[in-house]
């Protein structure tokens, strides 16, 4: 039995003083100051006194232990990146389990679960399963996901001949995930516009790092958007954009939803602290590792990023931590189309959700929807994960709210040997988390036998009947 005692407890909903007590990895209640009651007067007790208690961070967009293009495996395994991960205050990821082609679904996640297990994990961990260009046999799989713990498919429109789906694959896709309730998540870029993009700027000698951004402008993440919106409005699926960057984009998420389709939308940390203009006139290294798909965008498009935050807009902030080491693995020294995509950033994500807090762009409850509680929603772990109450997983991080933290890949906790954030300072630091009631993070550093992170089975949302042609015929 735990006393988390003395601190701010934070919830979606309210910011006030209490105390969270904690028996067997569960919260059993959050009550006043000193409330608990002589029944607890012999638990641990946590001082928390000047901190904000908040949930357990929830990042439903991590690439950890993956490998890209066939042979570059991310800085990160599942030791490395859930390291990062806690000590970041982030208690909870779902990550992707990919098939190799032909690969059974059911024999993939069980391989991946046991990789992931073996690598003892600091944070909690669930999948989501990545589609590529599904055929039937593999459309028919997926009856098997809920049954799995698995309640949501991710699907690529960037990436032609090594992640892309065809928009019949998607369509397809979609219509079997709204009869199993399934999210599905999409990247959505123009693979092919990109394309042609990259061919006229290589023919045209441009090779810089700052191409790769320039090759994919907000148009061809916008059309991919609006068209995975339509898809998803035909099939009756709830769709997910991932990583959504610009204002032209959100533009397509916002119209979508006011014409009542079921689209729901996250950014990731780094458009709301890096821009386009990061990547001009820097030494090649430094740009190309600012490399991510999309791409930074433009000040205005973080400025409105922000907003939809603020707004609600954009419901969820994740990491799409996907690391690459700058030395050995980026590839800087070749043309733009060489470089990996992604960036590490899962350690930074709350701190930078909560330097939006303090400059003023949302109010606390704000931010922790946006990293805990809507992302647990979404993702099938709720009630479980991702708030702060009687029943749900004793997932805390105390927070110190006086506090400023600098960003340094010299103290960082991801195997990557760089940061983008490098010399970034930011309001508060991460004085100590609990995992399931246990601390892993004491004095913002990792206690030694903290690993006892657990794969999440996660509920789909209720099955729905796809449209059927004529519903279709009538929509506007
Ligand atoms: O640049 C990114 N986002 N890398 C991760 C792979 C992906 O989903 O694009
Ligand atoms: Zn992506
Ligand atoms: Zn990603
Ligand atoms: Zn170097």
């Amino acid at each position: 039995r735990t006393v988390v005692a003395g601190g701010t407890v934070v919830t979606p909903a309210t910011t006030e003083p209490a105390d969270v007590l904690v028996e067997d990895g569960v919260v059993v209640a959050v009550v006043a100051p000193g409330g608990a009651g002589p029944a607890w007067a012999g638990a641990e007790r946590i001082d928390a006194a000047g901190l904000l208690v908040l949930p357990g961070g929830v990042d439903v967009h991590t690439h950890l232990d993956a490998v890209f293009r066939g042979t570059v495996r991310t800085a990160d395994d599942f030791e490395t990146g859930t390291a990062a991960a806690v000590a970041g205050g982030t208690t909870t990821i779902v990550d992707f389990c990919r098939p190799e082609a032909g690969e059974p679904l059911a024999a993939a996640l069980a391989g991946w679960r046991e990789r992931a297990a073996a690598q003892r994990p600091w944070a909690d961990y669930g999948a989501h399963v990545i589609l590529v260009q599904p055929d039937a046999a593999a459309l028919d799989e997926l009856d098997a996901l809920p049954g799995l713990g698995v309640s949501s498919i991710k699907m690529y429109m960037a990436y032609p001949g090594r992640m892309m789906s065809d928009d019949g694959a998607i369509l397809r896709a979609m219509q079997r995930a709204a009869e199993l309730g399934l999210l599905v998540l999409v990247h959505a870029e123009n693979g092919h516009a990109i394309d042609v993009l990259v061919d006229e700027a290589l023919a045209a000698g441009h090779v810089e790092p700052e191409w790769h951004g320039r090759t994919r402008p907000p148009l061809t993440e916008a059309e991919a958007v609006h068209r995975a919106a339509t898809l998803a409005r035909m099939a009756g699926a709830r769709l997910y954009v991932v990583h959504v960057s610009s204002a032209a984009a959100l533009a397509e998420v916002e119209r979508a939803r006011s014409a009542g389709a079921a689209v729901h939308a996250e950014t990731c940390s780094h458009y709301l602290v890096l821009d386009e203009s990061m990547l001009e006139g820097r030494p090649r290294e430094l740009a190309a590792g600012l490399v991510c798909s999309p791409p930074a965008r433009s000040a205005s498009d973080r400025e409105r990023l922000w907003q939809a935050l603020a707004d609600g807009g954009l419901e969820v902030l994740s990491s799409d931590h996907c690391p690459f080491a700058l030395h050995g693995q980026k590839i800087v020294d070749e043309d733009f189309t060489h470089i990996m995509n992604g960036l590490p950033g899962v350690e930074q994500r709350l701190l930078i959700a909560y330097q939006g807090v303090a400059e003023g762009r949302y109010p606390l409850e704000r931010m922790v929807e946006a990293v805990s509680a809507r992302p647990a929603e979404l993702a099938g772990l709720a009630p479980r994960k991702g708030a702060i109450r009687a029943g749900a997983d004793a997932d805390l991080v105390l927070l110190d709210p006086a506090a400023r933290t600098v960003f340094s890949a010299r103290t960082h906790h991801s195997a990557a040997d760089y940061l983008p954030y490098e010399g970034m300072a930011v309001a508060g630091a991460v004085r100590r988390v609990l995992l399931r009631g246990r601390t892993v993070v004491a004095d913002g550093e990792l206690v030694s036998d903290g690993r006892s992170g657990r794969y999440l089975p996660r509920t789909p949302a209720p099955a729905a009947a796809h449209p059927q042609l004529e519903e279709i015929g009538e929509t506007r």
